[in-house]
């Protein structure tokens, strides 16, 4: 037996001793997971809520009706961090009120030394914190708490093997996330990421097709692959294999469904990536493309690994080849270090691109990463403005995308009931969402809607099958 597979079954034992201990002590146990961060945090939720399930506790979204309590958590930017303390500080007095409730805190802040030792000294109701590398022991933990063990920290990192088998709950029924890779061997100089994840780990291919395959059968439509750096997939792995090869076998797979992917590094974007997403009819015409800055000094110093001209040629060629697609980004402002001027860059090449939406952000700057020893002279008021001047440039262009989409038919994915009662949503190829009015029974299936109004959000009619 390999020992990802003695880990499993280890694993396993410990979740039926927990069910065994938490249905006398509680009857009907409760667990309430609250998550931050990005979808591979998503993702690694819906394991934990597998293996809570597999453990005998329901879900609830209350934290005051549960009595397991887990926070997983983001180190991405502080401001994701301050928001788990307060989050983390709500639960003393709910403890107070349920002397049973077990608190824990996981994730990628919880990886970090410094934030572990916070925890320890000042948060004494916290009852177990642990890493990313050893999310799948939560049963053990909790087992060794639940019996009387002293509160349990454990960040260790020593074994990089990836654990297959891990129940899983799936938050949404039509989307599903799929991780495909671990890690990042990047290090942006700005980014937390490398420290708190480890170095990058695939997933064989035959895992990835047979998890694929089940979520197709369960009636998931749109599947996201997930990794911090898709485009390095099949590295180290026993197998003639990357990311292209990957995305075609998942495209042979039967059934109407799609197919996407976060993140793209854009220095190992390859043609041949753009050409099998060209070529694969199942894979969405949605690119999410980081590019953090257009100005080449700031990319340096940021390690980025590539130029605004490579990256602007790869846009060139992506749309040249997919006409219909969308295109995404990343991006930092106030980098220590950047000037007006070069941000100005940046509005320029967003300018230039015509993405479709952003995500932005103002530089934060993270302890232990080699861009918070940079010396950072423009002050949080002055990127404030900065920032402001960026989302107005996108703004104008999003809106005139929008427009675009006006009389124009598409085939949707449904899926699920819109606010306004009667109405769904529906979403594009690319990422477009358009409400129109329809039956429950659409969610789940693709259907032709033509977008008849964009003066609030898209909406649109549906076109009847002849
Ligand atoms: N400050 C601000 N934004 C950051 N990101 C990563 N690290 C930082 C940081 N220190 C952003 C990057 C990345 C996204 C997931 O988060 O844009 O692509
Ligand atoms: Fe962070 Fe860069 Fe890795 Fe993305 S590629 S996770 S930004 S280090």
């Amino acid at each position: 037996m390999s020992t990802s597979q003695t880990v499993l079954e280890q694993q396993l034992e410990y979740m039926q001793k927990v069910k065994a201990l938490v249905g006398v002590l509680y009857g009907q146990p409760k667990a309430c997971v609250n998550t931050f961060g990005c979808q591979q945090n998503v993702s690694d939720s819906e394991h934990i809520k597998g293996m809570l399930e597999a453990m005998g506790y329901t879900l609830t979204d209350e934290m005051d009706d549960a009595d397991f309590v887990l926070f997983n958590t983001c180190a991405v930017r502080e401001h994701a961090q301050d928001r788990v303390y307060g989050n983390i500080g709500i639960t003393k007095q709910l403890k107070k009120a349920r002397s049973n409730m077990v608190i824990a805190v996981c994730g990628c802040m919880a990886q970090q030394q410094y934030v572990a030792d916070r925890i320890k000294k000042s948060y004494p109701y916290v009852d177990i914190l642990f890493g990313t590398h050893v999310t799948h022991k939560l049963p053990e933990f909790l087992y060794k708490r639940l019996n009387g063990s002293p509160r349990i920290f454990d960040i260790s990192a020593q074994n990089n093997e990836i654990i297959e088998g891990i129940p899983v709950h799936r938050d949404k029924s039509v989307k599903g996330w799929l991780p495909i890779m671990y890690g990042c061997n990047n290090f942006c100089t700005y980014c937390v990421v490398p420290y708190v994840r480890g170095r990058e780990r695939s997933r064989t291919s035959a895992e990835i097709i047979k998890e694929a395959k089940i979520m197709i059968e369960s009636g998931v439509r749109d599947i996201t692959l997930l990794g911090q750096n898709v485009n390095s997939y099949g590295k180290g792995l026993d197998e003639d294999i990357n990311f292209a090869k990957l995305l075609r076998r998942l495209n042979d797979l039967p059934g109407e469904f799609r197919l996407r992917f976060m993140t793209s590094h854009p220095k190992d974007c390859t043609k041949e990536l753009l050409d099998t997403m060209t070529e694969c009819e199942k894979v969405a015409h949605h690119l999410h493309l980081p590019v953090q800055c257009g100005n080449d000094r700031v990319l340096k110093e940021m390690n980025r690994h590539y130029d605004r001209d490579t990256y602007l040629s790869l846009i060139d060629y992506a749309k040249e080849r997919m006409p219909d697609l969308a295109l995404t980004s990343d991006i930092i402002v106030g980098f220590p270090g950047e000037t007006y001027d070069e941000f100005c860059d940046t509005l320029s090449l967003i300018k230039e691109v015509e993405y479709n939406s952003l995500f932005t952000f103002i530089y934060s700057p993270r302890p232990g990463t080699p861009a918070a020893e940079l010396p950072d002279p423009i002050s949080r008021a002055e990127k404030g403005k900065w920032f402001s001047e960026l989302l107005a440039v996108q703004d104008q262009i999003g809106k005139r995308k929008e427009k675009e989409l006006l009389g124009k038919t598409f085939r949707v994915l449904c899926e699920e009931k819109a606010e306004r009662d009667g109405y769904i949503i529906g979403r594009t190829n690319g990422t477009a969402v358009i409400e129109f009015e329809g039956d429950d029974a659409l969610i789940g299936t693709f259907a032709d809607v033509q977008v008849t109004d964009i003066n609030n959000a898209p909406t649109g009619v549906l076109i009847k099958e002849k």
